[in-house]
């Protein structure tokens, strides 16, 4: 059976924080952002369960004035439980949240050598728009990448 996807609770925050620490050994940076995240998108911050354990979780938002953009702005599972669609079945509940709100395009930003990430994104019809040289600093570049939503659209990933 796959994660129950649900909308992040405040109970959630230590067990994502911990599976940052775990793979990024950042802290107070990534901790910081996640409790502020949790405050501003509510309605747009999901994570996977299973067994009552966290398995990953997905941070999207609206863009402030102009909410028929939204952007992707995390995304993680739990090493242990890659591969097993978790990653999907996030992505694939925020998008249909966010076509709920009348979203018309999504945008997000993802390293060029993070092959697994952008596969995933591309299986959603995610295209590549614009690579940005030290997006995130120097040694950070990004590709941004955006799929156009409609009410026709499938929001499941293409196997
Ligand atoms: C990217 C990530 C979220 C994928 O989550 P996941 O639950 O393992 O992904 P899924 O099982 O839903 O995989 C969906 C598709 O993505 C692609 N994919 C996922 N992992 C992959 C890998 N290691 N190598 C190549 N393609 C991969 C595949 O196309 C896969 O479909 P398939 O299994 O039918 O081949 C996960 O690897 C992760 O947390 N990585 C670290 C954080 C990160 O990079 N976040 C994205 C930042 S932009």
């Amino acid at each position: 059976m796959g994660s129950l996807i649900r909308l992040f609770r405040d109970e959630d925050f230590a067990a994502i924080c911990l599976l940052e620490i775990m793979e990024k050994g950042a802290t107070y940076p990534s901790s910081v952002f996640i409790r502020q995240a949790s405050v501003l998108y509510p309605t747009t911050f999901l994570v996977a369960e299973k067994n009552g354990d966290l398995t990953g979780y997905c941070i999207g938002a609206l863009r402030e004035g102009i909410p028929s953009e939204a952007w992707i702005l995390r995304l993680r599972v739990s090493l242990p439980h890659r591969r097993r669609r978790i990653g999907s079945d996030l992505v694939g509940t925020l998008l249909k949240i966010f076509l709920q709100k009348k979203v018309s395009v999504v945008y997000l930003s993802v390293a060029p050598e993070n092959g697994a990430a952008r596969n995933l994104y591309m299986k959603f019809g995610f295209e590549d728009i614009t690579f940005k040289k030290g997006y995130f600093g120097e040694g950070e570049d990004r590709i941004i990448m955006a799929v156009h939503l409609s009410p026709s659209r499938n929001m499941t990933s293409e196997r």
